[in-house]
């Protein structure tokens, strides 16, 4: 095992704790901005270093597409490749063909898929996935898993879940370098609480590092998505941190906090940027909007971030989808947001 998880403090179920990686000390709970072609769309890694960010997630799909798994490793790792000291964690890739791909067909063997490169058929197996993941080096990497929209029902649900617990243990068995990075285990199981129960104590009996929570996010109403996280908390070590996976709403991150759950991860706040939408304490806020057109004030007059310190609403309603800068002001403000969202879940328990 390559980390260590230490509670701190604790309010019903909820838990603030350190969460130490081979790269980076970080502070539980704790928001991952998401990267696609190793980067955070319009930060650079100083900046998301002065906004407190601790750990940063890759996906596997699309390094291994470009620049390639094998370049990466050979030029010393991703950490070095994109210059991010702190922790990185690397999604097993499975999940974003599915999402991203339509033609992406589960079997046994593996994801299989057309390349978007070439439009070659194209196999990711467990064992790749983990090789794939191996090379990249980051801290946490994600067993690959058979992932099923919460919203469809039957015995599909069920063929995904048991085929998640026959998976790990090929991710177990490929996983060449558990001394430095670990290797967590996914719930699925749908909205079903049988299912979602054999899971959790399949992967438990397997004594990874971590868990995560899979499959939700994924249209489901809020009152299932909470069940669920509440089961799975409830009955995963307490010891180990519990990550739900494609999560991103401060709402959705304060409850699921509150449930136990340790860490996140969403496109949420980036993506958003990008359609000129700012995060602030009462909701969201359009820059688009003409009533921004002659607005002197900050994005938000609480937040102390370096765009909210230093530009209007003014001047960032002009350049939102006219100029590249537009999106990276509205990326950085959020990101601000996100991790003060996740250190005031910390202050909840001093
Ligand atoms: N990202 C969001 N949800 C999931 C999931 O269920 N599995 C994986 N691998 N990635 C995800
Ligand atoms: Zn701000």
């Amino acid at each position: 095992m390559a980390l260590r998880f230490e509670v701190l403090a604790r309010f019903n179920r909820a838990r603030a704790a350190t969460l130490t990686l081979p790269h980076f000390e970080c502070n539980t709970p704790l928001f991952m901005p998401v990267g696609t072609q190793g980067t955070i769309k319009g930060l650079t890694t100083n900046q998301l270093e002065d906004i407190g960010c601790q750990i940063i997630l890759g996906n596997t799909y699309h390094l291994a597409l470009r620049p390639t798994s094998e370049l990466i490793d050979e030029l010393g790792g991703l950490h070095k490749f994109m210059n991010w000291p702190r922790a990185l964690l690397t999604d097993s890739g499975g999940f974003q063909m599915v999402s991203l791909l339509h033609l992406a067909d589960i079997t046994e063997k593996g994801v299989t898929f057309q390349s978007p490169v070439d439009g070659k058929p194209m196999l990711l197996t467990p064992e790749e996935s983990i090789q794939i993941q191996n090379r990249i080096g980051a801290d946490i990497i994600m067993a690959l898993d058979d992932v099923v929209k919460t919203t469809i029902t039957g015995p599909r649900i069920e063929e995904a879940m048991y085929r998640t617990l026959r998976w790990i243990d090929r991710c177990i068995a490929a996983h060449k370098r558990p001394n430095e990075q670990n290797l967590f285990g996914i719930v699925q199981g749908g909205l079903d609480p049988v299912l979602r129960d054999i899971c959790v104590r399949g992967l438990v009996d397997r004594k990874l590092p971590g868990y995560a929570i899979g499959g939700l996010a994924g249209g489901e109403d809020k009152d299932s998505f909470w069940r669920v996280v509440a089961q799975c908390t409830a009955a995963l070590p307490d010891d180990k941190p519990r990550y739900v996976m494609g999560v991103g709403y401060p709402l959705d991150i304060v409850v699921c906090s509150a449930l136990g759950a340790d860490m996140y991860d969403c496109v949420y706040p980036t993506r958003t940027a990008r359609f000129g939408t700012a995060l602030v304490p009462e909701g969201v806020l359009k820059l688009k909007h003409n009533a921004m057109a002659e607005d002197l004030r900050p994005i938000d007059a609480t937040c102390t971030c370096m765009v909210c310190k230093n530009y209007t609403r003014a001047y960032i309603h002009s350049l939102v989808t006219k100029d590249a800068m537009g999106s990276q002001l509205l990326s950085y403000h959020n990101l601000s947001y996100m991790m003060r969202v996740h250190m005031h879940g910390l202050m909840f328990y001093d």
